[in-house]
């Protein structure tokens, strides 16, 4: 499919009110989505476990004005209280999608959102989020275009939420999800996100994280700075190749549930997203301490114990530790013993794989 494709016809008649809600989830990267081409288009293709506890959940009602925009006029509440300073991003996403949601101009939007995880978590919500409010949108647009089929609602509701942020692509469906034009991959696309296509391995249905919260305040680095810095990067086409690679190599692990090349090649990526970060211009580090001292604690404890968990991260300090589920009570202690002290406010997170977005 290309841009086009996601152009919608004549409308039909413009429902006066109405009031939808969606869930959507967060997602983890196995292999790193950094770097962006202008139109919120990777770099290089990536795939993740959707998680399953954390989500946005986002309530939108909508209401037809007297003089159409070509833009929606809208207020956004973050747990109840208005949250002007989400506007301007929420307003370059309205007019990112105009052309692919024409209608939105005649509307006026409410827009309610919560996390399931504490806001001060240093979580992204941004993923989850935009995947939340591109469902409700493509519910207004199925109540204009009753004919549309739920492929393209889940498509482009993909589709629209990258155009949000990039990573939102991939919150949309369960399970794994790959996102980025990969010649191997049938369907693959830099537009949207793809139900991961090959044979997955039990094991990895119900595979763990427990996001260990290092630290909970803001990035000094924000992702659209950091993928910004990508361009022109002394290493940015070997590490594209890179992750081409890792998202090849990938495929016989998932299939076979080979946990050993699974966590040498997952701690890789997570690393050398980092290495990418250390060596932009200028450079930047968003490890603290305590991510290198939990990384450190789980290779000392799986050299000991020969436990399958491994690490990942994303663009911040938070260390993700991922892990098949019947080792689930082993790591829980591992977790209570070796690792809290490192967690600030001894926090973290319990979440595992999950099935995808949820109609409300
Ligand atoms: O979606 P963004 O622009 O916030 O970028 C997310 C980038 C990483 O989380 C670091 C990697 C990824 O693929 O999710």
């Amino acid at each position: 499919m290309t841009e086009k494709d996601f152009i919608p016809g004549k409308a039909g008649t413009l429902p006066e009110k109405g009031t939808i809600s969606w869930q959507a989830p967060s997602n983890i990267a196995l292999v790193k989505y950094w770097g962006k081409r202008p139109g919120q288009l990777p770099t290089n293709p990536s795939v993740s476990f959707t998680l399953d506890t954390s989500a946005t959940r986002t309530t939108v009602k909508y209401r037809r004005v007297a003089t159409p925009s070509g833009v929606p006029t809208f207020q956004i509440f973050l747990d109840g209280v208005e949250a002007p300073h989400f506007a301007d991003k929420i307003s370059t996403f309205f007019e990112r999608i105009s052309i692919y949601q024409p209608f939105l101009g005649a509307y006026k939007l409410e827009i309610r959102t919560e996390n399931t995880f504490p806001h001060s978590s240093g979580i992204a919500s941004s993923a989850s989020g935009m995947a939340a409010l591109s469902l409700c949108l493509m519910d207004l647009e199925r109540a204009i275009y009753p004919d549309l089929k739920e492929e393209l609602f889940k498509k482009k509701a993909s589709f629209l939420a990258r155009l949000g942020s990039g990573s939102a692509a991939r919150s949309i469906e369960g399970g794994l999800v790959e996102w980025g034009r990969q010649e191997s991959i049938p369907g693959s696309s830099d537009l949207y996100g793809i139900p991961y296509p090959f044979e997955v391995h039990s094991i990895f249905r119900s595979f763990q994280d427990t996001i260990l919260l290092v630290d909970k305040g803001e990035k000094q680095v924000s992702s659209t700075v950091g993928h910004g810095l990508m361009q022109g990067h002394p290493f940015a086409d070997s590490r594209f190749d890179q992750a081409r690679q890792h998202l090849d190599g990938l495929r016989p692990v998932l299939q076979e549930g080979d946990l050993p090349a699974f966590i040498s090649l997952v701690e890789s990526e997570a690393l050398s997203l980092h290495a990418m970060m250390m060596s932009s211009n200028p450079y930047f580090i968003l490890m603290k301490p305590g991510t290198l001292e939990i990384i450190n604690s789980i290779w000392a404890y799986r050299r000991e114990t020969g436990t399958p968990v491994c690490f990942t991260l994303d663009a911040g300090a938070n260390v993700h530790l991922l892990y098949p589920e019947e080792n689930k009570e082993v790591v829980s202690a591992f977790i209570q013993e070796e690792l809290l002290s490192y967690c600030q406010d001894g926090q973290y997170l319990k979440d595992q794989v999950g099935s995808g977005a949820l109609r409300l």
